[in-house]
């Protein structure tokens, strides 16, 4: 019997979630549109609307879940990695109520908790949704990572492929910065590549023989070839918003289908998954599908709103270890980085 209360703060996001024995039952975002003003997270404001919004968010959620503070058996947290400031309030915080509780704390990885999100129960009509068995390939991306996963158990993960350079998220995030589209740039661009020709421009895909990735110098042509564009027509920008978008999208899941295939085939895995912000994206979340017809695949795509950073996939995560008696003591700091 437990009914854990989780936190996520490791960037932007304040989030609180209730876990009652293996259940969501509830799941509070905050999101801070401060940075919208500034194009990208800025650490010290993020740091300070988290201290703003924690106990409020943690108010919401125990009133959603229909629970009080005295029913809470454990607090789950995430530790890192992510932006210190950020992870310090969220961890300072998580502490203070275990304390005074005396109940036991739990200590999760973010990029575990995102792939864990796999777990959280979810029924259709058809009854439960299928779970993905151990083990599997994830494919991870967000806006700070892009990994590929062997996720032999649900703690027991490898990292066999990642990004030399920048994330698939921030090469959205810095393609829409480019296109003038406000922070967080990728769901913006999602939308107007739904109504553009993915075919319309050509981008080069980098050429890597293992299985990691390197957006960088993609980000890079894409800003020549825009400028270039632009010297012929100012108005290139506006005039092929969606058909840029799209291309953009098109090239992005093709540099990283090409890697899960690489994958698959190395390991001869064929549960494939996908979690983090960008799985939230429609182009990507499709191209999956359609692995799972063109390659006989099993695939397995997070529900949607626990693809972005959300305390519902710490919850399970701090739930599975709950059930380990894994517990961490009071002593435990945040980590800016955390290796797997
Ligand atoms: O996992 P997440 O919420 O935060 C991190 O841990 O980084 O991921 C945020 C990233 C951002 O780069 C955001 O632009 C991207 O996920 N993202 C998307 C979409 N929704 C969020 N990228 C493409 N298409 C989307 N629909
Ligand atoms: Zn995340």
């Amino acid at each position: 019997m437990s009914i854990i209360l989780a936190i996520e703060s490791s960037c932007d996001d304040t989030s609180v979630s209730i876990c009652n024995n293996g259940e969501i039952t509830s799941n509070v975002i905050a999101n801070q549109t401060i940075h919208q003003n500034y194009g990208g997270v800025i650490p010290e404001l993020a740091s300070r609307v988290h201290q703003q919004n924690i106990v409020p968010t943690v108010t919401q959620a125990l009133i959603d879940a229909g629970v009080t503070k005295q029913d809470i058996t454990a607090v789950a947290f995430t530790r890192g990695p992510g932006l210190l400031g950020s992870l310090l309030v969220g961890v300072s915080f998580a502490k203070s109520f275990a304390l005074a509780l005396n109940i036991p704390l739990i200590s999760v990885n973010h990029m575990h908790a995102h792939i864990l999100a796999h777990f959280i129960p979810a029924r259709s009509a058809g009854g439960d949704e299928p779970k993905p068995a151990f083990p599997f390939l994830c494919l991870t991306v967000s806006g700070g990572h892009t990994q590929i996963v062997l996720v032999k158990d649900f703690f027991d993960m490898e990292v066999v492929g990642e990004t030399l350079d920048d994330a698939a998220g921030e090469a959205f995030d810095k393609t829409a910065k480019i296109l003038s589209l406000p922070y967080p740039g990728g769901p913006l661009i999602d939308k107007h590549a739904k109504l553009g020709n993915p075919n319309a421009f050509k981008f080069a895909v980098p050429q890597i023989a293992d299985l990691n990735f390197s957006f960088s110098g993609f980000k890079t042509s894409i800003l020549y070839f825009i400028r270039k564009q632009e010297k012929v027509n100012p108005n290139f920008i506006a005039e092929n918003l969606d058909d840029i978008c799209a291309s953009v999208q098109h090239s992005i899941i093709e540099i990283l289908m090409n890697k899960l295939k690489m994958a698959s085939k190395l390991y001869g895995i064929n549960e494939i998954a996908i979690a983090g912000g960008v799985s939230a994206n429609s182009g990507l979340r499709q191209a999956l599908q359609n692995g799972a017809v063109d390659y006989g695949w099993k695939v397995y795509v997070p529900a949607f709103q626990y693809c972005t950073d959300n305390a519902g996939m710490i919850a399970i995560a701090g739930y599975h270890k709950f059930l380990k008696n894994d517990f961490a003591d009071q002593s435990v700091s945040p980590l800016a980085r955390m290796e797997f």
